[in-house]
């Protein structure tokens, strides 16, 4: 690691490249990912290597990486539901349920219900696809479309079916970005969640340069 002036300079071709990573895309949404197990239980896990793929039709990625497996060498549950069942369901993460979160990520043996194991209730609300986090603020209802290997990774590409929101969140008209509470990750135990609402409408080309004209 070099020091040049103000910054600390890490080449990536020596780096731990997950530690810098995290550390630079923060904050990162966090997907928490129920899908239906072999068994007919459900199974909850968060991953934060998340975003939208497209508006439309409407898809979202998030990222099973380390060769999607766990440190016993078997493959995320996951990943193996998914090939098997392509539902899905993705709840958003507030405070309240922050704490679940983390739990939800421990690495249980296939078929383990992780809503039962750090006490969530489940929402199925939609016949065919796995629950949501019961009083979640809002969740997304995909199917699954591939995966895309990249590196040690494989990118999940989800086509969302259903949106549902929580009445204080949307009203049918708007959504009440000042009541939502959702969590995000930081790097290894870091979260954060939200401060301030800042509104800044965009700007014409004429705008900005009035706005920030030198004189
Ligand atoms: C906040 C958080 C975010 C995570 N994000 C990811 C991720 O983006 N990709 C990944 O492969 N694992 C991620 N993990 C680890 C998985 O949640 C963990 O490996 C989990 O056991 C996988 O569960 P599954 O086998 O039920 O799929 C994350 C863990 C936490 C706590």
């Amino acid at each position: 690691m070099r020091k040049e002036g103000r910054y600390h300079v890490v080449d990536t071709d020596r780096a731990d490249n997950y530690k810098y990573l995290t550390a630079s895309v923060v904050p990162r949404p966090i997907a928490w990912v129920a899908t239906n197990a072999p068994d007919g239980s459900a199974n909850l896990a968060p991953y934060s290597f998340f975003t939208v793929a497209s508006p439309e039709p409407p898809t979202v990625l998030f990222s099973i990486g380390a060769q999607a497996l766990k440190r016993s060498g078997e493959e995320k549950d996951t990943y193996t539901n998914l090939k098997r069942d392509r539902r899905l369901t993705i709840s958003q993460v507030e405070r309240p349920t922050v704490e679940p979160m983390v739990g939800s990520a421990a690495e249980f043996i296939a078929n383990t219900d992780e809503f039962l194991e750090v006490g969530l209730g489940q929402d199925r609300m939609m016949p065919g696809f796995p629950p949501i986090v019961a009083g979640s603020s809002g969740a997304l209802f995909c199917e699954f479309l591939e995966f895309i290997a990249v590196g040690i990774s494989y990118l999940a590409l989800c086509e969302v079916k259903h949106y549902v929101f929580r009445d204080d969140i949307f009203d049918g008209r708007h959504v009440n970005y000042e009541n939502v509470d959702v969590v995000a990750r930081l790097g290894g135990p870091y979260y954060s969640a939200l401060g301030d609402v800042l509104h800044l409408p965009r700007l014409e080309p004429d705008e900005v340069r009035s706005r920030y004209q030198r004189e």
